[in-house]
């Protein structure tokens, strides 16, 4: 079995880079990713010299490249995690996100089609859900519930989703969707709310708190989702979309104390800050159809994968510094430096 993982290098595909290699053996692992500023090869050190792991650079919107690569390598499915990923960037530049999202989904799926109609996985997101009240707990995002976008990064996925969907019906591609709630855990880049946040109280930092702190999210320790990935690209039923999430929704102020508390530090290094523009109020996913279907559960309680994290962050901080003393100081003092 050949498998193209795209986005391998960011959170989520690096550690599902990780997963398959160790679950599968015997498995082809090849990645393509851009290496944008989201991009960190040190995040695949450990396997850089696996004899089943492959590493190419290359844009999935560069169809030239593409196809010279589906040509060269016969693969069995593709998993795509590449795409731009950040709210608060699309909100600064969307188009970006048009590109790799959007035009970059299609070219990856008509190389699909043309190099014999391969198995294609598109990892997509709860927020092209849009948004639930707060005041209705009782609500959850299904499968059936309607596209209702937010942000030009929402946007984006749920273009992204159309359009493999309507690559099933006219073209028959064998395709599948996985809609995931927000995930944590280890290589997450310190830009999202908990990374940010550990990284930032560790240095005893002020930690930027959107509004008033009471926006919830479902949090998913990142090794639940790729053991979802893995299994709908191996037993899910084609054509279908399956919501992934574990019933494990909390404040961001909540997420934020618990840090707090977890790394000994004091709440007064909460700052409230500017709201986000057009800030979803709360996701919530209900992932019945996973567990019917497919058998699939949360195995990590998030008390423990908080705890995981925190020391992953706490014996890796190479990782996360490397990448706070590049780039991301003049793109941190960009997006917060007026708030
Ligand atoms: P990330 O930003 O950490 O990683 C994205 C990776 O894609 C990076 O390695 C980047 O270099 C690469 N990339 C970007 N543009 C590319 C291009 N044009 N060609 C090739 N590679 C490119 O993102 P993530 O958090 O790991 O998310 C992965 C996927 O999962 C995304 O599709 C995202 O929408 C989805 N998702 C994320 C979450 C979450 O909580 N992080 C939740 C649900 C779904
Ligand atoms: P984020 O990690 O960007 O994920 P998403 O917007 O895709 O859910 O943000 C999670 C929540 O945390 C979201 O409600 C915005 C909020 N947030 C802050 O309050 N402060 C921050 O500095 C960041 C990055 C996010």
């Amino acid at each position: 079995m050949k498998i193209l993982v795209t986005g391998g290098a960011g959170f989520i595909g690096g550690n599902f880079v990780h997963y398959m290699l160790k679950k599968y053996p015997n498995y082809e692992i090849f990645c393509l990713d851009k290496l944008t500023y989201a991009g960190n090869l040190s995040t695949l050190e450990s396997v850089i010299d696996n004899p089943k792991f492959t590493f190419c650079k290359g844009d999935i919107a560069d169809s030239k490249y593409i196809d010279k690569l589906f040509s060269e390598n016969k693969f069995d499915i593709v998993v795509n995690f590449a795409a731009e990923s950040h709210v608060d960037r699309s909100i600064e530049n969307p188009q970006i996100f048009l590109h790799t999202n959007v035009i970059g989904t299609g070219v990856l799926m008509d190389a699909c089609r043309k190099y014999g109609n391969i198995r294609y996985h598109q990892v997509s997101t709860d927020e092209v859900y849009g948004d639930l009240p707060l005041d209705r707990p009782d609500l959850f995002f299904t499968e059936e519930t309607p596209i209702h976008t937010s942000s030009p990064y929402s946007s984006s996925k749920a273009g992204a989703d159309l359009l493999v969907l309507a690559y099933y019906r006219t073209f028959g591609l064998p395709v599948t969707i996985s809609r995931c709630s927000n995930n944590y855990g280890p290589y997450h880049f310190p830009e999202k709310l908990i990374p940010l946040m550990i990284s930032r109280a560790l240095a005893n930092e002020s930690l930027p708190v959107y509004g008033n702190g009471l926006n919830v999210r479902d949090w998913l320790y990142v090794e639940d989702h790729c053991r979802a990935i893995d299994l709908i690209i191996h037993k899910g039923k084609i054509g279908e979309v399956y919501n992934v999430g574990g019933h494990n929704e909390k404040s961001n102020i909540d997420i934020v104390k618990t840090i707090l508390k977890l790394l000994g530090k004091n709440e007064d290094l909460i700052t409230y800050v500017a709201d986000r523009k057009g800030h979803d109020m709360r996701y919530a996913i209900d992932p019945t159809k996973i567990h019917n279907d497919l058998g699939w559960l949360p195995e990590t309680k998030f008390e423990d994968g908080i705890k995981k994290t925190i020391d992953w962050y706490l014996n890796n901080q190479k990782w996360w510094k490397d990448i706070i003393s590049g780039e991301y100081k003049d793109y941190y003092s960009k997006m917060y430096g007026n708030k």
